[in-house]
């Protein structure tokens, strides 16, 4: 299947296929000087697959994580290319989650201003949100994605089988990300996910479905000035969690947290039924003022205001401008219509 993604700085495509991998190199130009980047836990397999069909590869592995996203890396990687003398005709191959994603793509904009750049996401994250979109990004001074650009892939491959491979725990947690565009933007996925009795049967599906509301959201609102702010929904509090619990819980678990502040109770009721379906967690304890500090951090906050993305019913969102101690009411569940 192909997805044709419109955008100001450079049209491109998604193609979802399983095993694309194997074919690779019908839909990238590989025959240049290829700098694969990966991370040390993604199977080998999938790089021999990839080095195979390059002229010229090189690999540069960053440990696997979101500590690795950082301006270290960046510098060791430019090193690495400037020394094998890759030059503006080359190519860029990110192959892994959005760590990897994020950060090849920020590479692959800086690099001689601007490189080629292939993205092949391995991750449900990466497969239906961060390898669409054009939003690269590093982390610096333990602020997530403060330096980055936007800058879409060349070409997005987007292999299924590889989801095989990944942690069940990273499955389902990239899954919230799915279940968020589901709650916001389209009830009959959000069907799909609550009736599915096996994921890995309905995931082409499910992936297909995700990247058209993508699609959808980034071709309207780019740069996010309106409605791309509705994939930030369950990220407000989202975020504050997973700083609060020091990053031991994952990114889509605090997500699906967060998600739920943001509902009223009835809705709320199905959508921790299909949380605990896949092992997610529903409920966590914390200390209400402490968490609100976290948000105060919050950088996408101005003047102590920041918006939230409120869902009433399935499929429909509101964006609401909200003074951050108001959040106080949605986290006692006691939530302004
Ligand atoms: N650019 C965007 O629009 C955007 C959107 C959402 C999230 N993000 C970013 O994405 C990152 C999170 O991405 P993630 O959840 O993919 O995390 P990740 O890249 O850390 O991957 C999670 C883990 O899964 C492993 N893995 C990935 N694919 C695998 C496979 N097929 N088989 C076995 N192991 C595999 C990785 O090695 C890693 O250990 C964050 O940095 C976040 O900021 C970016």
């Amino acid at each position: 299947m192909i997805i044709p993604i419109k955008s100001s700085i450079l049209n491109y495509q998604i193609v979802l296929e399983k095993d694309i991998l194997y074919k690779a190199k019908e839909y990238l130009n590989l025959n240049c000087k290829v700098l694969i980047i990966s991370d040390d836990n993604i199977p080998n397999t999938y790089l021999e697959i990839i080095k195979k069909q390059c002229l010229n590869p090189f690999v540069y592995l960053i440990t696997a994580g979101e500590k690795s996203k950082n301006i270290t890396n960046y510098q060791k990687i430019i090193s690495f290319m400037m020394s094998h003398h890759f030059s503006r005709k080359d190519a860029i191959v990110a192959l892994g989650g959005g760590v990897v994603g994020d950060l090849s793509g920020f590479i692959s904009a800086t690099y001689m201003r601007g490189i080629t750049f292939y993205n092949i996401p391995t991750s449900l994250l990466a497969q239906v949100d961060s390898s669409i979109g054009g939003k690269t990004a590093i982390d610096f001074h333990n602020y997530k994605n403060i330096i980055g650009a936007f800058k879409p892939a060349n070409m997005v491959l987007i292999d299924p089988n590889t989801l095989k491979t990944l942690d069940i725990r990273q499955l389902h947690a990239g899954l919230v990300e799915v279940i968020k565009m589901a709650l916001t933007c389209d009830s009959s996925l959000f069907e799909i996910i609550e009736k599915s009795e096996d994921l890995f049967y309905d995931i082409d599906f499910i992936i297909y479905k995700a990247l058209l509301i993508k699609k959808n959201i980034v071709e309207q609102d780019e740069k996010e000035n309106n409605i791309r702010k509705v994939l930030n929904f369950g990220h407000t509090i989202g975020h504050a969690i997973e700083s609060y619990f020091d990053m031991t819980l994952l990114h889509g678990e605090c997500v699906g947290l967060g998600m739920l502040y943001m509902m009223p109770n009835d809705l709320k009721e199905r959508v921790i039924k299909i949380l605990k379906k896949y092992n997610l967690p529903t409920t966590i304890d914390f200390d209400i003022d402490k968490l609100l500090k976290l948000i105060y951090l919050d950088k996408k906050s101005i003047d102590n205001k920041i918006d939230i993305v409120f869902v009433k019913e399935i499929g429909t969102y509101e964006i609401r401008n909200i003074k951050i101690s108001d959040l106080k009411n949605y986290l006692k569940g006691e939530i302004p219509s």
